[in-house]
């Protein structure tokens, strides 16, 4: 009898070729590796330790005497074409070999190889009467974008270490190589800046939080709080890096700072005592632009940030900032008369111009979000582009700025199912349609955002977030030519096996059909609190 194994890897490699027979993964198995990837080796050892119990021998190529029965990770100087993400995979019944141009490579190599293997062996516990069996199989593969990402925004809910550990090591199994850590907004403040004690003091807690929807006048009765100290960011930043994860950490500003005006008023217009807030939505105080002192509180912050995140790329939100206070405040009126600008629009574009050139300085890459694009931007800053402003957004990458897209209507986790069900968000194309061949470049790629109005736990955190970003980890990956949804369907059912075994949460497909009244609820379905994952 032949036994057909199944190969269902996500996302789809630009090429699979199946061959006969397969390899059988034993406690006999040793791994090789060129001396630098012996951490790699490692790596591999311990991702099948628990199902298995086999604790695999490691050895360096120096050491190398049998080819039988071994798993080979190759740094190849001549695997160019495959550029700096690619990787080769060959499994035969003998040996397997992964080779890359850099260990980033070989550790997308190890996922597919992952992929290859049983689902059990994503078991924490020692799975009895198996045969870990691999398919032979060559795989060519390397990303279409080399910006794949995921955004948490845990401001709104604060979940973490366990719970970002845990979606670190999920995104490395869908080769996703961006986390966009929203750390703070009005809701709360969730990193620890030594300079500034009081945004942990104050500016991480919170009395009550809004349930029932945007429009809801109801509070529950329970402080919500929680931040991390320095010592936590170091944690995820090397065990990111150890993923092949770079975290772009967001500041939002000028808007969305509520929980900084509370921990230090003088950074507003107003100056009168704030609470860091409890409900959703756009809130009227922000950031004062006309003082110099909010320059150096932002200066003095950055840099800590710079000394602590080695991704050298800071996230420098600009999103829905409201202009209410800047027009009755006479600092912002001053600002607005010394440096000759026409409205409150053009005082955000100098707030974005003066941080940018100040981080540019300190050897940061800046992003933000497309709210504050302006054709008086003075810096290189990628755009991320969410809603709104598509014509601003075509000019800008015609002019040779950079984009990465975050379509609200397709990537945004937080929506309900049947605003955004699974089969759209698997449609969405980063590159847009009209958008002119030779400015296809300028798209860097995609990211999903997690925003947390409506995930206190994680069960609904993971319901929202999959399984649309492993659609998005395809979308990120795969040529747009091989892209095939009801191919995808299937060999998400066999990827959801093992989310099962690791315990992961996701949306029921079948129970989260829209239904035609919900599907013309539209938006309205987004600002209604929906119920699901618990
Ligand atoms: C956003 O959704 N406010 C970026
Ligand atoms: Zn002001």
């Amino acid at each position: 009898m032949i036994i057909i194994l199944k190969i269902a890897i996500i996302p789809e490699p630009i090429s699979v070729i199946s061959t006969p027979g397969k390899f059988i993964l034993t406690e006999n198995t040793l791994i090789y590796s060129n001396k630098n990837l012996l951490d790699l080796s490692e790596y591999f050892r311990n991702l099948i330790y628990p199902a298995t119990n086999f604790d695999l021998n490691i050895k360096s190529f120096d050491d190398k005497t049998a080819k039988n029965n071994s798993i080979n990770l190759l740094l190849g100087e001549n695997k160019t074409k495959l550029g700096a993400e690619g990787y080769d995979l060959e499994v035969s019944p003998t040996e397997i070999l992964i080779t890359a141009k850099e260990p980033v490579g070989i550790f997308y190599g190890i996922q597919t190889l992952r992929q290859l293997l049983p689902p059990e062996i994503e078991n924490q516990n020692v799975v009895k009467n198996m045969e870990w069996d691999i398919p032979c199989i060559k795989v060519e593969d390397y990303p279409r974008f080399p910006w794949r990402g995921y955004m948490l925004d845990e401001a709104r809910h604060f979940q973490g270490k366990d719970i970002v550990r845990r979606l670190l090591d999920i995104m490395a199994l869908l080769k996703l190589n961006i986390f966009h850590w929203h750390l703070t907004d009005d809701q709360g403040w969730r990193i620890e800046i030594k300079d500034y004690p009081k945004l942990i003091e104050v500016g991480s807690k919170r009395d009550e939080t809004q349930v029932g929807g945007l429009f809801s006048k109801k509070r529950d009765a329970f402080p919500h709080s929680g931040y991390y100290s320095q010592e936590d960011i170091q944690e995820i930043i090397d065990y990111a890096k150890n993923r092949f994860i770079k975290i772009i950490p967001e500041i939002d500003i000028p808007g969305h700072a509520r929980a900084a005006l509370a921990s230090y008023p003088n950074l507003s217009c107003k100056g009168y005592p704030f609470r860091v807030s409890a409900h959703w939505g756009f809130h009227k105080d922000v950031l004062c632009a006309g003082k110099e002192e909010v320059f150096e509180f932002l200066q003095d912050v950055f840099k800590e940030l710079v000394e602590l995140f080695p991704s050298n790329i800071i996230h420098i939100g600009g999103d829905e900032v409201l202009k209410d206070r800047w027009k009755e405040c006479s600092d912002c009126q001053k600002r607005l008369e010394t440096e000759g600008l026409k409205d409150e629009k053009q005082l955000q574009t100098y707030f974005t111009n003066r941080i940018s050139k100040f981080l540019n300085t300190i050897g940061q890459e800046v992003i933000c979000w497309n709210d504050a694009l302006d054709e008086n931007l003075k810096e290189k800053i990628i755009c991320q582009y969410y809603l709104r402003g598509k014509k601003k957004v075509f000019e800008y990458i015609r002019k040779g700025g950079d984009v990465v897209m975050s379509n609200f209507k397709y990537t945004y986790l937080d929506h309900s199912y049947s605003f955004t069900p699974l089969k759209l968000a698997y449609k969405f194309d980063p590159i847009p349609e009209k958008l002119e061949k030779q400015y296809h470049k300028h798209i860097l790629g995609l990211e999903a955002p997690m925003w947390g109005e409506y995930i206190p736990n994680t069960k609904r955190l993971e319901w929202q977030t999959f399984p649309r970003l492993i659609a998005f980890s395809e979308i990120g990956w795969t040529p747009k030519s091989k892209r095939n949804f009801r191919s995808f369907y299937n060999r998400l059912n066999h990827l959801l096996e093992r989310f099962d075994i690791m315990g992961v949460n996701y949306a029921n497909l079948q129970k989260v059909k829209p239904n035609i009244f919900k599907r013309l609820l539209k938006v309205f379905s987004l600002i209604t609190e929906e119920k699901g994952g618990n």
